[in-house]
């Protein structure tokens, strides 16, 4: 498949757009096995990376209500009115406004108020904040909009380790409840779905092979965004160093 120069029809752009975000997972990060470690719970990394997200979190519903409001298409304008209705009501899932929850889960692990609203963005994290809401806001980049937020972004809660999902794994690491985890459940059940949609609204709107390759370009672009706010926590907690140490050590035991 030569994407850019002919035109994929709608099941091979499909396919192409979905095992683009898969080659990205970012549990991968080399984050998550101090985030997750069953014998050595990290509650300060717990928090910081938690903060990190919650910067994400805001942002979401502004460009759920841009790619509705943007929308040409009357039969994803429909399923993008339900997806934007959940994040502000949570009445679909009968929990409640996305935001709200995220900040339950905030709360459970005992960051206080104060502490969540002063909370700032790295810069990789604001990154991957700012280069979502551009293609969002402009009718002429909403295939870039669209690919980078309904494919690569809802696509990144599908991933689980083995056959546990991520927030199992850190339920059982931090002693938190299901209630404590509701946004994470609800968004592991309900993103599939949003992939699902986003990959149909992409194809019906992708009519050029310009189209597919920048629809392709930005979920590629969006995962390694993902990965760099990952990075940018792994660094702040100096693990990059410590992970070089211990590489250059072991360099010396096999010498
Ligand atoms: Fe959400």
């Amino acid at each position: 498949m030569s994407v850019g120069t002919t035109l994929l029809n709608k099941k091979d752009f499909r396919i192409l757009m979905k095992s683009t975000l898969e080659d990205h997972l970012t549990l991968g990060h080399p984050l998550f096995k101090y985030l997750m470690d069953e014998n050595n719970p990290n509650e300060a990394l717990l928090k910081f990376t938690t903060l990190q997200g919650y910067q994400l979190t805001k942002h979401f519903l502004t460009y759920i209500e841009c790619l509705f409001f943007y929308c040409p298409l009357p039969k994803h304008k429909r399923a993008l009115l339900h997806n934007m209705y959940e994040e502000e009501t949570g009445r679909l899932s009968n929990t409640k406004n996305h935001v709200v929850l995220m900040q339950d889960f905030i709360k459970a692990i005992g960051i206080s108020d104060d502490e969540r609203d002063t909370a700032v963005a790295l810069h990789q994290t604001q990154a991957l904040i700012d280069y979502r809401m551009k293609p969002c806001k402009d009718p002429e980049l909403y295939h870039i909009g669209a690919a980078a937020v309904l494919v690569a972004s809802e696509g990144q809660n599908l991933e689980s380790v083995g056959d546990q999902a991520r927030h199992n794994i850190l339920g059982k690491v931090y002693g938190l409840t299901e209630k404590d985890l509701l946004f994470f459940s609800v968004h592991q059940e309900e993103d599939v779905g949003h992939v699902q949609q986003g990959l149909a609204l992409l194809a019906d709107l992708c009519t050029t092979p310009q189209m597919q390759a920048e629809a392709i370009d930005a979920i590629d672009r969006t995962c390694r965004l993902f990965y760099g706010m990952y990075q940018g926590v792994y660094e702040h907690f100096g693990y990059d160093k410590l992970d070089q140490t211990k590489a250059s050590k072991d360099e010396t035991v096999e010498a």
